[in-house]
């Protein structure tokens, strides 16, 4: 079965195209490129031994989109094809709109007209805004996000919801906590192009030195420490949700719409500082740090409850935070080599 993933060289996107060729599924990637490089293709290739077909375009160009669905035999998606940066987002928001929308609308007028189901979205917790209560489960109630980004994410779930009862599709929502960590093999993991806007792509370039120091937005938040807690989850535990996802649309042999919503988390929320010391423990290096002022936006705290996943997907974060910080420091290690 061929399976359609655009932004397929990005972070989460390049972890997850491998796992589903080490599942057997045949997969051909759209990516345009804005924020990955083309050698993440070659990895997967060498992490595989298997060669995904590649297309760099835009999904906002309809007629090449509509050539590849003439080209393959397309049976699902995984769209992780998005800009992502919060900030940024606020800058620039009709960007934000037309990119993540439109790219959205197009491959779903190519679903509609062909009769294709099993859909998987890319989303994230942050359209639960601040959640009153933790940790969150699916049936938190959504708030407008904070951020554009946010905004974009919780407008695509609703177009998919109306596309699934529309059309009697199959599709999945997978609301993502914080993902990190790269892939064991030391070939993939988060490329940040400029200034990293995350966490932990931030502490990974403070400890080798391309960064003086980190930011850290706050420390007056009312957690135990005072830093913004998360649920940090490993990429590649992330990536495996995606196939079990799939699998199940796959599987499920309804001809009505089908709509699942995920929280893909650990389960357990680490402050920033936690996070801070883990990596300096976990990889023997130093992280220096300043205490700076709230971050515009951010919310106090957010942890998952993975437990809807875990009993109708059969899955569950393995990873513990250690160890997905330990990744990042390999593969920090990789891109220097390869920039050398
Ligand atoms: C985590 C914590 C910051 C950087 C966003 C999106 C989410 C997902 C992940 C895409 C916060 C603090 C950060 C720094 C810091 N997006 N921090 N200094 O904002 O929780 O989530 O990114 O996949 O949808 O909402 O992630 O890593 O930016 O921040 O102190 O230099 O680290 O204030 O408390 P966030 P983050």
């Amino acid at each position: 079965m061929a399976i359609l993933v655009t932004g397929g060289l990005g972070y989460i996107g390049s972890h997850t195209v491998v796992e589903l060729l080490n599942n057997g599924f045949e997969v051909v990637i759209i990516d345009d490129l804005s924020n990955t490089e083309r050698f993440i293709l070659k990895n997967i290739e060498e992490i595989t031994g298997k060669k995904p077909v590649f297309y760099p375009f835009d999904l906002r160009r309809k007629e090449l989109l509509t050539q590849v669905f003439d080209a393959h035999q397309i049976d699902g998606c995984i769209n992780f094809a998005a800009s992502k940066a919060v900030g940024e987002s606020q800058i620039i928001p009709v960007d934000y709109y037309e990119n993540n929308l439109f790219s959205l609308i197009n491959i779903l007028q190519e679903f509609k007209t062909r009769k294709i189901s099993n859909f998987i979205f890319s989303s994230s917790c942050t359209v639960y805004g601040q959640a009153d209560v933790m940790p969150i489960d699916e049936n938190t109630p959504l708030k407008t996000p904070e951020s554009v980004y946010g905004k974009t994410k919780q407008m695509g779930e609703q177009i998919l919801i109306d596309f699934a009862k529309a059309y009697h599709s199959k599709i999945s929502l997978l609301r993502y906590f914080n993902p990190i960590g790269a892939h064991p093999s030391g070939k993939l993991g988060e490329l940040p192009i400029g200034i990293p806007n995350n966490l932990v792509p931030y502490v990974m370039q403070t400890a080798s030195g391309i960064r003086e120091k980190l930011n850290i937005w706050g420390d007056d938040y009312p957690t135990e420490d005072g830093t913004a807690v998360r649920d940090y989850i490993y990429v590649v535990d992330l990536a495996k949700a995606h196939v079990a996802a799939l699998k199940k649309l796959i599987d499920d042999p309804s001809s009505d719409a089908v709509i699942d919503i995920y929280n893909l988390g650990t389960g357990k929320g680490s402050s920033v500082l936690e996070v801070v010391k883990a990596f300096e423990k976990t990889n023997n290096v130093e992280v220096p740090y300043q205490i700076c002022a709230r971050r515009e936006g951010d919310i106090t705290i957010a942890y998952a409850n993975p437990d809807k996943a875990g009993k109708e997907l059969h899955w569950k974060s393995e990873t513990s935070l250690e160890e997905a910080l330990r990744t990042v420091w390999e593969w920090q290690k990789y891109l220097k080599t390869r920039n050398s």
